[in-house]
Parts: C-alpha cells; sequence; structure tokens
C-alpha cells in the first residue's frame, strides 16, 4: 500500500457510507441519504468538488467556512509541500517555533491596522471551540471574576465550556449540568447587556459580530457601547471570529466594520489554515495575556500538545499572504454586496422570503409564512405540520439535485439556509448560483410541484440537514 497508496485509496472507493454506518455515526448517514447529499467527492478545486463520474459541484459551503481560498488553492499546497519536503524538528515543545512567531506577526499586524488596539499576542490552539476555551479561562484569570455573557442563538463550539455559551436548547440539552456562572442576552440588546453587566461580576462578553447561526449582524454602534459598558463594568470584550473573521464579511475582521468597536480578545480558527490543517488563534493584549501567563512557574498553565505544530503554521502564513497579495478581504466585500443585492432583487418576487441578511460573503435567506396566495400559506401550513424547520429543504435538496449546488441550513428548527462561499470565488460562478435561485425560488411558488413533494417525503421521515 505504501508506494501506491492513492492507487489502493481509490480502490476502496465507494465504501465510505457503508464504513461510516458501520464505525463513525449511521444517524449522520441516514440524514445525508435522506435529503440525497450521499455522493461520492474524488477532488475538490477553487469552488468546484467533483464526483468520481467527473460532474461538478459548487460547494457554497466550505466546510462550514474554513475553506476561504477555496479548496487546495495551489500557492498554500505549493508551501505545505515544501515543509513536508524538508525533515523539519517540528514540536519540540521546548523550543520556540519561528513558524508560529510569523504567523503571530501577521495576525497582529492585521488585527491592529484598523482598529489602532494593542492586541500584540496570540495563543494558538488547534479548533474554534479551543479559542473559546482558552479565551473564558483568560478572563476569568485577568479579571477574577465568575460570570461570562453570551448571546440568544450564539454558536461557539460544542464542547463544555463553549457549549455552556450555546444560544440554542437543542445543542445545550441532554448533556448534564454546564458550566456553570453564564447568563444569556440578546443580540444587539445594548440595554440588556447594560443590565446583565450592572453586578460588576462579569469576566467577559462573548460575542458573534456576524452571528453563525442567523447571520444576523451587529448594528451599527451595538460592538462600540459594548466595548464601553464592558470596560466600565471591568469585563472583557471577547469577539469570536471563527466563522465570520479572516476577510469573509469584506475586512480582514468583522468588528473592523464598526470604529469604536475594541474587544480585548479576538478568536480565529476556520480558514487560517486555508482549510488544510486543523487550527485556532486567540489574540489578545499583553496585559491580558501577562496576567495569565505571569511567571515561569506558569508560562504553560494553559496549553495544548498539537498547537504552533509546523503544517498548520506554514497553512496558516501561507493562507495570510494569499489574502493579503489577492487583496481577499476587499473582494469578499465587492463579492458580497453584488451577491447580497442580487438576492434581495431576487427575493422580493418570492412570498416566503423574509429577509435576505449578512455581510461579505456571509449571508443567509430568511424564510417566513407568507401573507400572500392562501394556496402558499395553506402548503407552508402542511409541512410545518409534519415537521417544523423543514421548510428550508425545499430551497436545499432542489440546489443540489437540480443545480449541483452544495448549501446548508443554518440552524435546527430555523426556516434559515447560509451560504459561505469561498472568498476566491469567480463572479460567473455567483452568478451561476444566483440563476439557480432564481430558478428554485419561482419552484416554490408552484403548489402542488415537484419541490414541495420531494420535502414532504423528507419531512415524513423527520430528515434535518445538519446544521453548524
Ligand atoms: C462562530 C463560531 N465559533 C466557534 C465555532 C467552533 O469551531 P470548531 O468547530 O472548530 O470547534 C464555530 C464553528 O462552527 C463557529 O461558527
Amino acid at each position: 500500500m505504501r508506494d501506491g497508496f492513492l492507487d489502493w485509496l481509490d480502490s476502496q472507493q465507494g465504501r465510505q457510507y457503508e464504513l461510516h454506518e458501520r464505525h463513525i455515526n449511521p444517524a449522520f448517514v441516514k440524514t445525508i441519504r435522506t435529503i440525497g447529499f450521499d455522493k461520492s467527492y474524488v477532488r475538490g478545486q477553487g469552488e468546484w468538488l467533483y464526483d468520481a463520474d467527473g460532474r461538478r459541484y459548487l460547494d457554497l459551503l466550505t466546510g462550514w467556512g474554513m475553506f476561504a481560498l477555496g479548496r487546495n488553492h495551489p500557492r498554500v499546497r505549493s508551501i505545505l509541500e515544501q515543509v513536508l519536503s524538508r525533515d523539519m524538528p517540528n514540536l519540540v515543545r521546548m523550543d520556540c517555533s519561528l513558524l508560529a512567531g510569523l504567523v503571530a506577526e501577521k495576525l497582529t499586524h492585521h488585527v491592529c491596522a484598523d482598529s489602532g488596539s494593542p492586541l500584540s499576542r496570540v495563543f494558538f490552539c488547534n479548533s474554534g471551540t479551543e479559542t473559546i476555551e482558552a479565551a473564558i479561562k483568560f478572563a476569568r484569570c485577568h479579571t477574577r471574576k465568575p460570570r461570562i455573557l453570551f448571546c440568544d442563538h450564539a454558536f461557539h463550539g460544542l464542547t463544555m465550556g463553549s457549549l455552556a455559551l450555546n444560544g440554542s436548547e437543542f445543542f445545550r440539552e441532554r448533556f448534564g449540568e454546564l458550566m456553570p456562572g453564564t447568563a444569556k442576552v440578546p443580540f444587539n440588546d445594548l440595554a440588556a447587556l447594560e443590565q446583565a453587566l450592572h453586578a460588576k461580576d462579569v469576566a467577559a462578553f462573548v460575542v458573534e459580530p456576524v452571528q453563525g447561526k442567523t447571520c444576523e449582524v451587529a448594528a451599527d454602534g451595538y460592538l462600540a457601547e459594548a466595548t464601553r459598558l464592558c470596560h466600565k463594568a471591568g469585563a472583557l470584550l471577547v469577539v469570536d471570529e471563527v466563522q465570520c473573521g479572516l476577510g469573509r464579511t469584506g475586512k480582514w475582521f468583522a468588528f473592523q466594520h464598526w470604529a469604536g468597536a475594541e474587544p480585548d480578545i479576538v478568536c480565529v480558527a476556520k480558514a487560517l489554515s486555508g482549510g488544510y490543517v486543523p487550527v485556532g488563534a486567540v489574540i489578545s493584549t499583553p496585559r491580558i495575556m501577562d496576567s495569565v501567563f505571569d511567571g515561569m512557574e506558569r508560562c504553560v498553565v494553559h496549553s495544548n500538545t498539537f498547537g504552533q505544530n509546523d503544517l498548520a503554521m506554514a497553512a496558516a502564513l501561507a493562507t495570510l499572504e494569499v489574502m493579503e497579495e489577492d487583496r481577499i478581504p476587499a473582494a469578499a466585500a465587492r463579492l458580497g454586496e453584488y451577491t447580497i443585492g442580487w438576492l434581495r432583487e431576487i427575493g422580493r418576487s418570492c412570498p416566503f422570503v423574509f429577509e435576505v441578511r449578512g455581510k461579505g460573503l456571509m449571508f443567509g435567506i430568511d424564510f417566513r409564512r407568507p401573507y400572500g396566495p392562501l394556496k402558499l400559506r395553506a402548503a407552508w401550513d402542511a409541512l410545518h405540520l409534519l415537521n417544523e424547520g423543514v421548510f428550508s429543504q425545499t430551497v436545499i435538496v432542489p440546489l443540489m439535485n437540480e443545480h449541483r449546488i452544495l448549501a446548508q441550513v443554518a440552524g435546527y428548527h430555523t426556516e434559515l439556509i447560509k451560504f459561505l462561499p469561498p472568498l476566491t470565488i469567480a463572479e460567473e460562478s455567483l452568478n451561476y448560483f444566483l440563476s439557480a435561485m432564481r430558478q428554485v425560488l419561482g419552484g416554490l411558488q408552484r403548489v402542488p410541484g415537484s419541490a414541495w413533494e420531494t420535502v414532504r417525503t423528507l419531512a415524513k421521515g423527520a430528515a434535518t440537514q445538519f446544521a453548524r
């Protein structure tokens, strides 16, 4: 197998669903099969996925947002190949990695560039949820206060600490008692935030500038005022940019859209390594970091084994360089404005579309029960009697079946679909998507029609697409 590994792998093609059903997660396999997403992809390039028969699929899901540069970006791959071709020492642990230092230098440059904030230190880990776990610990350690505030509909990861900051009961229930000392506030509600901070016992307010589960965008002035309120109460402002950071919303970091938004901690992950290697980074100030790592004895009091590994760091360095050279944040701003503008236009003629919202290339469509034609309202009601939150599938399923476009529902028991295209996507591919959306939204207005029939069958089988 060693020399001909790829040939051997090819010879195993077709076994994946059976293997996952047997050894990994049969419920997931059932879901994927039910909605007809059980493809066998064999190659990925930019915004396209290819199956064994050479059919191509437009990827607007990007591995839950990590392939911001598209799949297998050649410049990132080339750097990884160079690193692999050399016997690098890697993770000696009792030294300082040059690669990690170089990534930290770049990240802190971009996080400070627009805001003038002193976010000059970085802690590396291996995932988004780990960045939140670290932020919780850093905030509690620095402030010596117990409570952590989070937002309604928030998603910060699924380990025990970040799960305690999850705004949806669906993810929380049945896992026993979560981390104590947390409290939920409505997103974009400054009065509620002020009230929650009143007792001055809050270590941090953790917030996504653009919420992954809702595509709700922070209102103008919200993060600036949240900064002021937190600091007045002796709390830290933590912005979770795991999904919306690194160019996706049209700036290097989403909080940079708003003057006066000055977080104490910024969390990034997903896109940082171009999707090649698990990675996470917590960016903060010397004052906060030095209060955690406050002496030789405590210099690794929060740490992990794989953080700063050469492959993740080289991929991150390459990704950040591509983002700089190709001016990716500006491209995302332009393409996002174009696409959201057109989607709003297309949505106007579909009575089910309540709102198209988002920022840059992170956007979604929120569907609601229509006021319009009675037969559409009746179709909506009939579907919801069968299964709450399944309407989104009337869009997601034909997007895949009829147009080979991969997208996702944004949350459980909501009617929001979300798109996270690669930031490198060609305008022509976005036009293909817009034209498909026009057809799919048009098809929804034909009752009875094929979209409704397919989804009625799904609703009976209680299939919801896996949402993150
Ligand atoms: C905003 C946000 N924070 C944190 C996470 C958790 O990241 P991970 O899945 O890498 O643990 C996610 C994942 O979707 C996310 O969207």
